[in-house]
């Protein structure tokens, strides 16, 4: 495994980092797949030298990984987590907050979380956010509950990053999760040169999702893109979109060059992979220790969607 520093929070933190969200949900997304099965792979993880983990409130994964995680040392690992957020209309929001971390802290096994996001925050509700949650997240870091504050953005709703251009600008989290694939790249411009003007540390989401995972979700995507005119007729192979990637650049797999895509980006600290299956783990962490893509490869890429802000692989 490889380490870097999580921006201005000092953490070292593994580049590869477990996402125990998203689509799989460390495999409890498919009924087949018992807890036993996920608390593997969060140890698998953890053997491979991953050591941050990310988790929510809202994933139903916290408790699997404070199982996983007994045992090990604790200050070895990094553990972030999310709080959903409250209505803007609840009577008590502050509250909320407060209640929600405990109930992670209890579920995780742990007296402290060392980044705790606000999740999928949108410009709609940022103001509120900053209001109301920001100041009861900075009186549980005050009591030691939290090391670091961090927001994630809602991707699919707000796919050209408004919110974080916005809360950036005013330099208010140690730490942010964006969405970030070969689709759409747009935080390259738009956020990550705000990220490393504060020196804010970056968790890398999306990478791979749906589309760059299941050949026929992207054979559809690209096909819808190119009915609507976002891209000339005959810019896909209609069979295989991005069939280039892997007859010219080398990677196995568009899962492989995906993580690869993303890891070498400037700014990015930490490439999230979620997963329930314990080949796919071993494989994307093997891709995110691998070489940058081929420049011809990249620069294809960005021919097509260098421009996108709109897509986000769901
Ligand atoms: N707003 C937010 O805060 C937010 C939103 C989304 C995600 N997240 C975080 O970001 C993490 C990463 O996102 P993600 O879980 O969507 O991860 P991802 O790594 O981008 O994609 C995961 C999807 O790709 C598949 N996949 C992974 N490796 C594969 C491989 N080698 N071959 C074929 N298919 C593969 C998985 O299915 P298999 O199970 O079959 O491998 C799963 O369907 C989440 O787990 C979560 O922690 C945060």
């Amino acid at each position: 495994m490889e380490y870097t520093t999580l921006g201005r929070t000092g953490l070292r933190v593994s580049v590869a980092g477990l996402g125990c969200g998203g689509p799989s949900r460390l495999g409890l997304r498919n009924s087949a797949d018992s807890e036993a099965h996920a608390i593997g792979l969060v140890r698998q993880a953890i053997e491979l030298g991953v050591n941050f983990l990310d988790t929510a409130e809202a994933y139903g994964t916290e408790a699997v990984v404070g199982k996983a995680i007994a045992g090990f040392d604790r200050e070895q690992l990094v553990i972030s987590t999310k709080k959903t957020l409250p209505q803007p209309d609840h009577p008590h929001p502050e509250a909320e907050v407060q209640r929600g971390l405990e109930q992670s802290l209890k579920r995780l096994g742990t007296d402290y979380i060392d980044v705790y996001h606000l999740h999928g925050l949108e410009l709609k509700d940022y103001v509120f956010a900053v209001e109301r949650l920001l100041p009861a997240m900075e009186t549980l870091r005050g009591q030691g509950k939290i090391r670091f504050i961090g927001v994630s953005e809602g991707f699919v709703p707000d796919p050209s990053h408004q919110m974080l251009q916005r809360s950036l600008k005013e330099d208010r989290w140690d730490v942010v999760m964006v969405g970030f694939n070969m689709l759409n790249p747009s935080a390259r411009r738009s956020v990550l040169p705000l990220t490393r003007q504060n020196h804010v540390g970056v968790l890398n989401m999306f990478a791979v999702r749906r589309a760059l995972s299941q050949p026929e979700h992207l054979k559809r995507l690209c096909s819808e893109h190119v009915n609507k005119g976002d891209f000339p007729a005959g810019a896909f192979n209609p069979d295989a979109p991005l069939d280039f990637i892997l007859s010219d650049g080398g990677a196995s797999s568009l899962p492989e060059a995906a993580y690869r895509f993303c890891r070498h980006e400037p700014g990015i600290h930490v490439v999230l992979t979620g997963t329930g299956n314990p080949e796919h783990l071993k494989a994307n962490v093997e891709a995110i220790l691998k070489p940058s893509l081929q420049a011809p490869v990249f620069k294809r890429l960005g021919e097509l969607f260098g421009n996108v802000e709109h897509i986000t692989g769901n």
